[in-house]
């Protein structure tokens, strides 16, 4: 969860990493450091608790320079977020210097031994165990990557690590053990980086390496050299990242979440472009790359995912089914593995990832690979761990997604879901001619349909003003729409911190109609589909107890004006892809709350983008 970045080449370092660490703040923001090597050989160490900004102070009051250097920004786990807990950690000597994310499962046993052999500890976190375990090895005799390589063979647990040693100036160590999110080697020229993510160092390069579990990268200013952990020399693939390095700028938005909302008629388009074969009735996907008979064979998909995309996966099951006639089960990637899932050959095991990283979710696909399903995956990030471990993938186009809260990729999600379910239609012969055409052709409406929503997203403006103050929010919605009222609800939580819960519309009498009163907002989603009537008569229900309702209406329904006290419009949109049309007003909902509440939208409490722990 903590944003790692690193730095070695001609250039002051300082700049580059700090501004690698602005552009990773989403990964935490508890605290924030770096760590240098100054010209005269030594580790100059500055850290601080609180964002970014707070270090950016220290380093003016006490600045430091250097051609070599890590930072890192924390979401903590042990340790509660302060000046002592914050990385880069260094041992007693000062010798190294190291930054980590992840968890070291065995630090307390580590921690106990070291303590017993007289070292003594600075802070309360696992990561400190490593740099003291490194320069016991230094102080052996051995260089800083056998002392790496030593040091990581005695601890357990999902970790990435960049070590510096004041004694080796020319390189930063590197190494990955399991899922404990990316590390990415940035090849520049005469000069090198590291990130944890990549829109931390797109500025620079394009061109990456991805470290895998178990490796290990020296990296100096004329490239890097990858190795496994037990020494054996690896020859990394370089990839080329089809991402510009304006798409991870914030530009003239005011925030990371406004920007990529409306940046979502764009990354429709660039998600349907060269996909969907309008007027042939066909859909190409590139990475998709089955085996024979394959599709035809499928008994079952499964879906794994968490947070947003494990909502993306419930609106998939209904697409899925509904056109390649494929049972789909959805399951929490945190809880697929604590149950015994049925899984045949013949299930396919598909991740919804945005970043490709989330713990949980790769441990969903390493169950369903331990009992012999297929993995696909839909997946944002190139090169991310779902990337490379699935068989069968789907690169969603949204571009890299900064804001914590998860708007292009959720709606980018929805629409590679939907063009599976077509090539697996084709493939099924589950949808014909017309059918199929017209099921094809329809994807080429969404951009204009949500487009045409952001086009009125000042209104949201207005409305935030009036709902703002409220602490509780009931969202409804049925069939395909009903995990549309699941993100909006999450969305308004994540981000503006009031209590809101999605519900399907027909449960609400089972319970949560007891809460309704005049402060409880009750965001309906009502656009024409074949349940309009029953959500009408929803609308109706919560007026009769007093309630407030917000109706997500279709453009044009003049009838729900007189029954719901505020109205949001989206256009008419074909049945199966309602739900990246709807979704849209519910984000700018959300926004504009989180904004009038002053809340900090990019960066919301406790929150980090990419969950890489347990
Ligand atoms: C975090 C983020 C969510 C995201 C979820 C899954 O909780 O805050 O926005 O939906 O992780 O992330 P993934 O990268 O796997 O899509």
């Amino acid at each position: 969860m903590c944003g790692i970045v690193g730095y070695v080449g001609t250039r002051d370092a300082i700049p580059v990493v700090l501004d690698g660490l602005k552009r990773l703040e989403y990964r935490g923001y508890d605290s924030a450091g770096l760590a240098v090597i100054e010209r005269e050989g030594t580790i100059a160490v500055r850290r601080q608790a609180g964002k970014l900004e707070a270090l950016l102070d220290v380093i003016r009051r006490e600045p430091v320079s250097g051609n070599i250097a890590i930072g890192h920004t924390r979401w903590a786990t042990h340790g509660e977020p302060c000046q002592r807990n914050a990385h880069p950690h260094v041992g007693a000597t000062g010798a190294i210097a190291v930054v980590h994310n992840g968890i070291i499962e065995n630090f307390r046993a580590l921690r106990k031994l070291l303590k017993a052999q007289g070292r003594a500890f600075n802070s309360e976190t696992d990561t400190e165990v490593v740099a003291h375990l490194v320069e016991g090895f230094l102080e052996e005799g051995f260089d800083l990557v056998t002392a790496v390589r030593e040091a990581l063979t005695r601890i357990k647990g999902a970790s990435a690590f960049v070590f510096l040693s004041k004694d080796e100036p020319d390189r930063l160590v590197a190494a990955r053990l399991g899922n404990a999110g990316g590390l990415t080697v940035g090849i520049g020229e005469e000069e090198m980086f590291l990130a944890s993510d990549i829109p931390a160092i797109l500025e620079h390069t394009r061109d990456m390496i991805f470290l895998e579990d178990r490796q290990l990268a020296i990296v100096t200013r004329d490239g890097p050299e990858l190795f496994t952990l037990s020494g054996e020399k690896v020859n990394a693939s370089v990839h080329s990242i089809p991402w510009d390095p304006v798409s991870a700028a914030k530009g003239t938005y005011r925030h990371f979440m406004q920007k990529e909302i409306y940046e979502q008629a764009r990354s429709i388009t660039d998600t349907i472009r060269g996909r969907a074969q309008f007027g042939r009735g066909r859909v190409r996907l590139e990475g998709l790359r089955l085996a024979r008979g394959e599709a035809e064979s499928l008994e079952k998909v499964v879906i794994v995912a968490c947070g947003s995309a494990a909502y993306a996966g419930l609106v998939g099951k209904f697409m899925l089914e509904a056109l390649a006639r494929v049972p789909v089960e959805v399951d929490y990637g945190s809880e697929f593995r604590y149950r015994d899932p049925i899984i045949s050959r013949n299930t396919a095991v598909l991740a919804i990832t945005q970043s490709g990283e989330t713990v949980d979710t790769l441990a969903a696909m390493e169950e369903g690979r331990g009992k012999g399903a297929r993995l696909w995956s839909i997946v944002n990030v190139m090169g991310s761990q779902a990337h490379r471990i699935s068989e069968a993938h789907i690169l969603m186009q949204a571009g890299p997604e900064i804001g914590v809260a998860s708007t292009k990729a959720f709606t980018a999600s929805l629409v590679d879901l939907y063009l599976l379910a077509l090539y697996l239609a084709e493939k099924r012969k589950t949808l014909e001619g017309e059918q199929l055409h017209r099921a094809v052709d329809a994807l080429g409406l969404l951009p204009d349909l949500v487009g045409r929503v952001l086009d009125h997203g000042d209104e949201y403006t207005q409305l935030a003003h009036r709902l703002y103050e409220r602490e509780h929010f009931l969202y409804l919605g049925r069939g395909i729409n009903y995990p549309i009222a699941l993100e909006g609800a999450l969305k308004l939580k994540e981000i503006s911190y009031i209590h809101a819960e999605g519900y399907p519309a027909g449960e609400m009498k089972h319970g949560p109609i007891a809460l309704i009163d005049e402060a409880m907002p009750v965001v309906v989603i009502a656009t024409q589909d074949h349940v309009y009537d029953k959500m009408i008569s929803q609308v109706e229900q919560v007026k009769a107890r007093g309630g407030v309702v917000v109706a997500l209406a279709t453009e044009g329904d003049e009838a729900i004006t007189g029954k719901a006290d505020h109205v949001l419009r989206a256009p008419q949109a074909p049945p199966l892809l309602s739900p990246v049309v709807n979704v849209v007003p519910l984000q700018l909902l959300a926004y504009r709350i989180a904004v009038r509440r002053g809340c900090d939208v990019d960066q919301p409490r406790n929150l980090a983008k990419s969950v890489t722990v347990e």
